[in-house]
């Protein structure tokens, strides 16, 4: 049989300290869920299998969640949750008989790193030992297990917190809760694990002992940054590493040549790209599968999520989700373009315009106050202060077609299906429900009616009378 490796990720439990409906391990951080962070973490050992332990409480979503992120993962079930061990011979025992390594990780360590992950397995291997436990020193140690050395400085097992006792406490070296086994050796210490502890559960660490028992080397490998092992229970915890996870992502961007310049209010997902040269102001979220080009400037207080920005783009107080702003164009100041709202290069959608399903043409210019929806707009045509696109019929959307260099006034409602055609004006404050034919000026309100005098008859005494008598209107 030849050597494999294996990767088992415990992730049964709900996290209830989390006091949510959805299981601890599905909380998203930054782009991916905690599961999605140590999956992604461990795909640097290049596992043959993978395997996810799930619970029965929450167990389906993270079941569904696992086939859409990893599909390459298999999901084993734990029916009780009877501990560590328990989780890992359940894990163990989906697996054909393989020999080899299997690195086993909680699901709730999202600043781990690949490296971290490799070089932890790789050790292992070249050592020859039957167990490599992921330690970090750090500076405060409780509820964590404590890693117990002895006079030489060799591993001889780990304490649980609540198991140990007053000198053990004192050790700040805790358990990550990431190890490295021998996949034979492990299988046979898991088969003899007792329940004698605080808890009653099956504990993964008290294989340790046995292994040692057994005749086989067992070790540490020191994290040298002890936050890639900071695990979450709670939200307050979980805001932390979220945190600290931003402060990462913005120092490698920053180092990557992209200006910042609120790094603290700065939140990118790991999925974003985003290109040097561009600069993002205060109060920034770029989320999801987004992508910024060079010489972008975003924000201040902008939020783009799975959102495409071209070259010199400038995006200002906006919210864009599935959105292309062209190369050149510009968004905002508060402005909201939906999904499928494509500018083209030098397009501008001004300030509390929405825009939705639509196509705003080459240096197009939507400057003010317009509702656009499923609408194509051509180059260089200008839509006036307070148009609305009136895509909606109660039962259907219908599309609107704006032609080349068209302008439309001012106040004017566009009642879809309806096409202008290029060159075309529409005057100010027009109900449009029939097509306007190229360059033709099409009006569609109704005419003015001037009542000569009416004020001095019909209000007479009022401010307004006596500002009208001194304009002379009654003569
Ligand atoms: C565990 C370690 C502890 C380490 C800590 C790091 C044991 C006995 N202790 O403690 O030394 O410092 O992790 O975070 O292993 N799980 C299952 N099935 C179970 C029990 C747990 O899948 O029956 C999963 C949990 O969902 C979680 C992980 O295993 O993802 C760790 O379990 P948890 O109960 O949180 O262990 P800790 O008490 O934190
Ligand atoms: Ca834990």
């Amino acid at each position: 049989m030849s050597a494999a490796r294996v990767v088992v990720v415990l992730a049964a439990g709900m996290g209830t300290r989390m006091k949510s409906a959805l299981p601890k391990v599905l909380h998203p951080m930054l782009g991916r869920s905690l599961l999605g962070h140590v999956l992604n973490a461990s795909r640097a050992v290049r596992a043959d299998h993978t395997v996810v332990v799930v619970g029965k409480a929450g167990g389906d979503r993270v079941t569904e969640h696992v086939t859409g992120i990893a599909p390459q993962a298999s999901i084993a079930l734990q029916p009780v949750m009877r501990g560590t061990g328990d989780a890992a011979r359940v894990a163990l025992n989906s697996l054909p008989d393989v020999e080899g390594t299997v690195v086993v990780l909680g699901a709730d360590t999202p600043l781990l790193r690949p490296e971290t992950v490799e070089q932890l397995a790789a050790e292992h291997e070249a050592s020859g030992r039957a167990a490599t436990v992921l330690t970090a020193r750090v500076a405060d140690p409780a509820g964590f297990g404590r890693i117990v050395r002895d006079r030489s400085g060799d591993v001889v097992g780990i304490v649980e917190h609540r198991d140990a006792d007053p000198e053990q406490l004192r050790i700040d070296e805790i358990n990550s809760g990431i190890y490295a086994f021998t996949i034979g050796p492990l299988r046979s210490a898991l088969s003899r694990l007792t329940t004698d502890n605080d808890q009653g559960e099956e504990y993964l660490t008290d294989t340790l002992e046995l292994l040692m028992a057994d005749g086989h080397g067992i070790g540490a490998f020191v994290a040298a940054d002890a936050a890639e092992t900071l695990g979450c229970n709670d939200r307050a915890q979980f805001a932390g590493l979220r945190s600290l996870l931003r402060d990462r992502i913005n120092t490698e961007l920053m180092r990557a040549g992209v200006t910042m310049d609120d790094p603290a209010s700065t939140w990118v997902d790991v999925t974003a790209v985003i290109e040097p040269d561009v600069t993002l102001r205060p109060g920034v979220q770029v989320e999801g599968a987004t992508r910024i080009a060079s010489g972008a400037v975003i924000g201040p207080d902008s939020t783009l999520v799975d959102t495409v920005v071209g070259e010199n783009a400038t995006v200002t107080r906006a919210h864009c989700v599935e959105a292309e702003v062209g190369p050149s164009a510009s968004v905002g100041p508060y402005a909201y373009l939906r999904p499928a709202a494509v500018l083209l290069e030098g397009a501008k959608v001004g300030t509390f315009v929405e825009v939705k399903k639509s196509t705003v043409g080459e240096g197009a210019k939507v400057p003010h106050l317009t509702y656009a929806g499923d609408a194509t707009i051509g180059a260089g045509a200008n839509i006036g202060a307070g148009t609305i696109f009136a895509n909606y019929d109660g039962v259907a959307k219908h599309p609107t077609d704006i032609g080349e260099a068209v302008f439309v006034g001012s106040n004017s409602v566009l009642v879809a299906p309806v096409a202008i055609g290029d060159g075309a004006y529409v005057a100010a404050g027009s109900a449009v429900a029939e097509d306007v034919p190229p360059g033709a000026l099409g009006v569609a309100r109704g005419r003015q009616h001037n009542s000569d005098g009416w004020v001095e008859r019909r209000r007479a005494g009022t401010k307004s009378a006596d500002a009208a008598k001194r304009a002379g209107s009654s003569d």
